[in-house]
């Protein structure tokens, strides 16, 4: 079974354990009063060892997919959970069915020991879905306080014996204060930050780390944040956010080597505003992340990025003030940068979804919900920038001529023809479809039926959509960088959906590590370490993860090794395990996170700081920065 299957059955079991141990435990107890109970008493008992058997080899089965699947099931839940099911089977089980029969009754402790490993069963409930891995120690105590103090005072109800009644209360009351405090105290922690500072300490601040001026010709451009209302092909009107009064803002494409500086104004009446270079290894000054490399941009402000686009490839910009909220609402565009003079049908390709409603937008056209019509002639090299800037992956393919993905995430990649084969694009990812125009009409489709672009050379019936298999884009380049032989460090992100304290209170929350932004612990490296990440998906969701100011290397995939492959934008699915190394080569304090924005909103939101490097800005309410 897949590690995501076993997430899931061990989720069902977690709580239908419980919930028989639980009516086992009330059945016994009843069958006190009501012999006749018994009977039933002791069905429920068996199937609860049945589910806790079941678990139990559930477990062992995630432990084998790895640690991070099972550890605190496998030091807290289960050691728990095991000795009062096991007590109960060995001593409650058999005296049962002679209770029924009225030829014994039942003895306290009998009644007890089901209800025992019901306490530790909802513990159990608790440790799955809100202490997750690894084992946060607070909860863990907690937890396992309680389970002994419902036991105790179970016990002491019904023998009426037990510690002496004073020093049991004393203690009792010790105990549950320290848990009220305690959780108190995380849920204090936990409100949304005032103000709070990332990277404090000595060294190079961040708004030291500008771009300077490469020396090419500075190609100069405007970006103005105001609402305004977009019109899609079909007429729908969309009240949007926009730069310079359209969605996508407009198209920046410059050749490599020349200095691009854009001076960002903000006329929104409600919202800051910066610019993030998706994916572009600017210095860390213009990475524009509000709280950490500058103050969001507020209403009658400006900003001016300035850095050489020495980075050729296909890249976007986009808000990173409440980017939820604004990218999705239309404060993104292309980023281009052309090695040299574009030829042929060199276009960029953004899909984007405006209030639900999936569009294409074609070079500088606007946002189309139908299918983009371009004539090409015969012959034409093709290049279509595909670029994903929702939140959720897109399945993108090409019909009626075999193509290739020519670059990933703005990197050169080299591999196979593809023939209606498909590949799914992870949010915020980038791929370069190449392809020669045929004489007949091609299609560029994703999921989406009745959208897309058509490629015609000028007759024809356009092609069915590509049906053929996904592509593991992990395993397409046949050709990649060299894998490091050593690793300075290493670093595991367990993404997981636990109920944390978040904004002050237990929220269903997108956790890294048990945590959530802002309170998840920063990885510091040094300039010229390769650092390795290992990312694993606990959670039933999918988290197409972005780092920023980098492309991590691909390592492997699930254990399989990656044909090596630079990605900045890469979906971790359900269940899967990631190793990706990352060369610390642009120093700053950077922000990290799932670009699935919704998530990144819910906690899933992270940053790692080089050594020595501190930013002055801080995020929270008081200079109403969020970059999440
Ligand atoms: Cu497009 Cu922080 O990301
Ligand atoms: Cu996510």
């Amino acid at each position: 079974m897949s590690s995501a299957a076993l997430i899931a059955l061990d989720q069902i079991l977690v709580i239908l354990v419980a919930a028989l141990w639980g009516c086992a435990g009330g059945y016994a107890l009843a069958s006190r009063k009501v012999p006749r109970l018994a009977c039933a008493a002791a069905a429920l008992l068996a199937g609860a060892l049945l589910g806790t058997a079941g678990r139990v080899a559930t477990v062992a089965l995630l432990a084998g997919h790895g640690w991070w699947f099972a550890g605190e099931k496998v030091l807290l839940a289960l050691p728990l959970l095991l000795p009062p099911a096991i007590a109960a089977a060995v001593v409650s089980l058999p005296r049962l069915p002679r209770v029924a029969r009225g030829t014994a009754t039942l003895p306290p402790a009998v009644a007890v020991l089901p209800l025992a490993a019901c306490y530790a069963a909802v513990a159990g409930v608790l440790i799955t879905f809100s202490v997750g891995y690894p084992i946060r120690g607070y909860l863990a105590a907690v937890l396992v306080a309680a389970v002994f103090a419902g036991t105790a005072a179970t016990w002491r109800m019904l023998t009426r014996t037990g510690p002496p009644g004073r020093l049991w209360r004393v203690a009792g009351s010790v105990v549950a204060l320290l848990a009220l405090a305690w959780t108190g105290a995380s849920l204090w922690n936990a409100r949304p930050p005032y103000e709070l500072r990332l990277a404090g300490g000595g060294g190079v601040d961040v708004t030291a780390l500008r771009g300077g001026d490469g020396g090419g010709e500075v190609r100069r451009f405007t970006l103005t944040a105001r609402p305004a209302t977009v019109t899609l092909r079909s007429g729908r009107k969309i009240e949007a956010l926009t730069f310079n009064g359209g969605s996508p803002g407009p198209q920046i494409r410059v050749r490599q080597g020349e200095t691009v500086e854009v001076t960002l104004a903000n006329e929104l009446a409600d919202r800051g505003v910066t610019l993030h270079w998706h994916g572009y290894h600017v210095p860390n000054g213009e990475d524009g992340v509000p709280g950490v490399t500058q103050d969001a941009v507020r209403r009658g402000g400006r900003f001016v990025y300035r850095f050489t686009a020495d980075q050729p490839g296909s890249y976007w910009y986009h808000t990173h003030e409440t980017p939820n909220l604004g990218l999705q609402k239309g404060l993104f565009g292309a980023f281009i940068v052309d090695a040299a003079a574009p030829s042929g049908f060199d276009e960029a390709v953004l899909l984007h979804s405006f209030d639900g409603t999936p569009t294409t937008s074609v070079g500088s056209g606007g946002p189309d919900d139908g299918v983009v019509s371009r004539t090409v002639a015969p012959g034409t090299a093709v290049r279509l920038r595909m670029v994903n800037t929702d939140n959720g992956p897109h399945t993108v393919g090409v019909a009626g001529v075999p193509y290739r993905i020519g670059a990933v995430d703005g990197m050169p990649v080299e591999g196979r023809e593809l023939a209606g084969e498909r590949a799914q694009l992870a949010a915020g990812g980038r791929y370069d479809l190449t392809f020669t125009m045929p004489a007949r009409p091609v299609a560029l489709s994703t999921e989406n039926p009745g959208t897309g672009l058509l490629l015609t050379p000028g007759s024809g019936a356009a092609p069915p959509p590509p049906s053929g298999p996904l592509i593991d884009i992990t395993r397409y380049g046949t050709r990649g960088p060299a894998v490091p032989a050593r690793f300075d460090r290493d670093h595991t992100w367990v993404l997981d959906r636990l109920l944390v304290p978040r904004l002050g209170l237990p929220l269903p929350s997108y956790t890294v590590n048990g945590e959530v932004w802002p309170r998840i612990p920063a990885p510091v490296v040094a300039e010229g370490e390769w650092v390795r990440f290992t990312v694993v998906n606990r959670s039933g969701d999918l988290h197409p993860m972005h780092p920023h100011g980098h492309h991590v290397l691909v390592l492997s995939r699930d254990g399989v090794p990656a044909a090596p492959l630079w990605m900045d934008s890469f979906d971790v699915a359900p269940g899967e395990v990631w190793e990706v190394a990352l060369k610390a080569d642009n120093p700053g304090v950077w922000l990290s996170h799932c670009h699935e924005l919704k998530h990144a909103a819910e906690g899933m939101t992270l940053h790692f700081t080089y050594e020595g490097v501190r930013s002055p800005f801080a995020v929270g309410e008081r200079m109403a920065n969020h970059p999440d």
